[in-house]
């Protein structure tokens, strides 16, 4: 539709500036069916007759734009009359303004705004019209007078619309327009404010009690010229502070001038922030009325699946700041953060949650855009970089495993959720690129030596004090290329491909692994991370006694991890898959200082991206690397509803056809609930303890077939139903009890 349409931008160019493009017309005939297709360098919103065309936020999205842009279609027939109004407001956005810290780093993919657009009316007698973009579009500036991902928007209802003439054509967009592949991005929550606090400093701060992204929406009714401001934060400091160091350059302030012109809302269009807590910089009443002020939480338009409860209330709120980590990262992309400078599509903390991430919501159709993207920015020689979409050349040439790893292991997690092997068939030949990429690179075919890698990022091993961990970078290498040599053999056999050559290639690597990295029948490196990937990765040659030694480790610690991203979403199943569920239990429910629940008992709503985000006397780990929203540590989930509640889809039964239901119950928690809504239907695992008993109850879906294995050792192979069984707790393998009820 877009092919009649020439590109056009505005013929003034001032960094984070919003122009409005717009074009009026009139039809004399009646209508039967409009249809409006746009897209821009930059981010848009449609009006027609001053109605939104959509409600969806940030189009056209964030892609790998050098490569593919997409375009939205609406349907637009109900708002066109027969005089009409067609506009755009048009921010930077990701492909013209801040991305990455520093104020060099703007316009990465353009230096302005660029829209291109088509609105095709059929009318009653058949015949057609069309508005396409061109010459005559007319541009103004806005009310929106700026506009910036990371530092906010400036609303002016008082500001002069400038008329700044008629658009021109621009040559400088070559990119390939593609239909929009990824979810809709929209507003999803309301969130009320909990309370009003004057801080120490005299601070006035709103507390919303969760911690989300999205943006506060003000409703006031005021003087012209009249101001609000308003700062975002995550937390309050130790002394009660409104605390902003760890948004590093990111400022995440709106302001709003008044017109003066009855009750006004604001809020902004083409920002988000991430945060529990606003600051009124400028507010033009003493009193404030909390009930003006609410937050809304924008996500990416997913399905929630995935549901948990248990008796345990700390995991209980374990569960939900795992699930609004997600939230708050799914904006299109998975992103490390929400808050400060980055807001980036980090390799490594997407695969590293993808599981968790196909469990709570369905995200096929998300990961299918985003894979595209990975793929779309590969190299010609299959290496994949640290961020998909990449914001910087530079940025290409940096490669590191398990972030690279996402290559093959976001597809096939992908696949196990769904069973759709459409996403093997797009992946394939990047997957089968970057496992060669790193066949090629260094000296040994076998081994992964040198990349520019993170290591088991932010581990607490590393005595020098260094974000990396303590685990050597060639050890971590090695073990990804064999998993990934792994996944991309299983990958080739689900669409029937001969890997055979890959099938030599993976022995070699585990040999070559074998031989390096392992000692005595132990890993050589003695850290839980390396442990936990040679467990999990399959690579010991001695998987009784280094599932010991593991264990051993930690309980040396005191039943603390010592874990960072790379080693984190594998212990538990190292332990648990090895008879060590007790182990993995310990430190699950560990609530010192560092755990999963240390954060619960320090008030977090969501992941941080630290165990000690916030230290035992109060203060703050690093400013410079301090997130209180990064969702990697939530893959935690995973083991919860794998091993815990014991829902395993199996190799050959992706998408859950064939799954396992091997529950692993704890007394310290009483009773525990998990479900997934599978593409068959509701699948779910619940035990609860009696005072002599345990209960299980599960419901299969059609056409599933389920493995059961209960802790007594009984093993049944079943199909759809509920299923109710009870086992005499500590006996060991006494079965009083089956029931089926179909
Ligand atoms: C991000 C991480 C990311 C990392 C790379 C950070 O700045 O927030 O989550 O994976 O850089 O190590």
């Amino acid at each position: 539709m877009l092919s009649n349409s020439t590109w056009i931008k505005s013929p003034v160019n001032k960094a984070e500036a919003c122009y409005e493009f717009y074009t009026d017309f009139t039809l004399c005939k009646p209508v039967a069916r409009a249809t409006l297709a746009v897209t821009a360098m930059g981010m848009y919103r449609a009006f027609i007759n001053d109605s939104r065309v959509t409600n969806e936020l940030y189009t056209p999205y964030w892609t790998e734009y050098t490569k593919r842009l997409q375009y939205q279609i609406y349907d637009v027939t109900e708002l066109i009359q027969s005089e009409n109004a067609l506009n755009f407001i048009c921010a930077e956005g990701w492909a013209v303004g801040y991305v990455r810290a520093g104020a060099e780093h703007r316009n990465h993919y353009a230096d302005h705004i660029s829209l291109i657009y088509a609105l095709e009316i059929i009318f009653t007698d058949g015949t057609k019209a069309y508005i396409n973009s061109d010459e005559n579009t007319k541009v103004r500036t806005s009310h929106i007078v700026s506009s910036s991902i990371y530092h906010g928007e400036f609303v002016d209802k008082t500001a002069l619309v400038e008329e700044l003439g008629y658009a021109l054509n621009d040559d400088s967009v070559h990119t390939h327009i593609i239909v929009q592949q990824g979810e809709k991005v929209t507003e999803q929550d309301i969130i009320y404010p909990r309370e009003l606090i004057e801080t120490p400093s005299g601070e006035k701060v709103i507390d919303f009690g969760q911690n989300l992204s999205g943006y506060v929406e003000v409703k006031i009714c005021g003087k012209r010229g009249d101001k609000v401001i308003i700062s975002h934060a995550e937390i309050l400091d130790k002394y009660g502070n409104f605390y902003t160091d760890n948004l590093r350059s990111a400022r995440q302030q709106n302001t709003y001038v008044l017109s003066g012109d009855g009750m006004e809302i604001f809020k902004p269009s083409f920002t988000w922030q991430g945060f529990r807590y606003i600051r009124l910089d400028s507010y033009p009443y003493e009193d404030i009325d909390l009930s003006s002020f609410r937050a809304i939480a924008v996500h990416s338009d997913i399905k929630r699946t995935g549901d948990f409860v248990c008796g345990h209330p700390k995991l209980n709120q374990l569960y939900h700041n795992i699930v609004w980590g997600q939230k708050s990262n799914f904006i299109d992309v998975p992103t490390d953060c929400p808050q400060r400078d980055e807001r980036l599509g980090w390799t490594g903390d997407a695969q590293v949650f993808v599981r968790t991430a196909a469990i709570n919501f369905d995200v096929e159709r998300f990961f299918e855009k985003w894979l595209a993207d990975l793929a779309a920015g590969q190299m010609p020689d299959g290496s994949v970089g640290w961020l998909v979409p990449d914001c910087n050349l530079q940025y290409r040439e940096n490669v590191s495993s398990a972030w690279g790893d996402a290559a093959t292991i976001c597809p096939w997690e992908i696949y196990m959720a769904y069973g759709n092997k459409k996403i093997l068939q797009n992946q394939f030949e990047s997957m089968q690129k970057w496992v060669d990429y790193i066949r090629n690179t260094g000296d040994d075919e076998y081994l992964w030596q040198g990349g520019k890698q993170f290591g088991d990022w932010l581990a607490m091993d590393n005595e020098d004090g260094s974000y990396n961990g303590a685990t050597p970078y060639d050890y971590i290498s090695t073990a990804y290329y064999a998993y990934s040599t792994s996944l991309l053999i299983k990958s080739g056999n689900v669409l029937g491909y001969d890997m055979s050559e890959y099938v030599e290639l993976y022995h070699n690597i585990v040999s070559a692994f074998q031989r390096e990295f392992i000692k005595d029948d132990l890993p050589a490196a003695h850290t839980q991370t390396a442990y936990a990937i040679a467990l999990y990765f399959n690579l010991c040659t001695d998987r009784e006694k280094t599932a010991a030694e593991l264990s051993k480790m930690i309980r040396d610690n005191g039943n603390k991890l010592t874990t960072g991203f790379v080693g984190t979403p594998y212990l538990l199943h190292a332990l648990s898959d090895n008879g060590y569920a007790d182990t993995a239990y310990d430190l699950l429910l560990q609530e010192q200082y560092p755990s999963w629940l240390y954060s619960v008992g320090r008030g977090a709503t969501t992941m941080w991206e630290h165990w000690d985000g916030i230290k035992e006397d109060g203060s703050f780990w690093d400013k410079a690397m301090n997130s209180y929203n990064h969702y990697a540590y939530g893959a935690v989930y995973d083991w919860i509803f794998g091993v815990a509640a014991g829902i395993r889809p199996l190799d050959d039964g992706a998408g859950y056809k064939h799954c396992r239901i091997e529950p692993h119950p704890d007394k310290r928690i009483g009773f525990l609930k998990s479900s997934i809504e599978t593409r068959r239907g509701h699948l779910s695992s619940y035990w609860y303890y009696t005072q002599t008993d345990i209960k299980f109850e599960f419901d299969i879906p059609a056409d599933t077939i389920a493995e059961i294995i209960l802790p007594d050792g009984r093993r049944e192979c079943v199909l759809a139903g509920r299923y109710i069984y009870s086992t005499v707790d500590n006996t060991g393998g006494k079965t009083n009890e089956r029931e089926q009820q179909n």
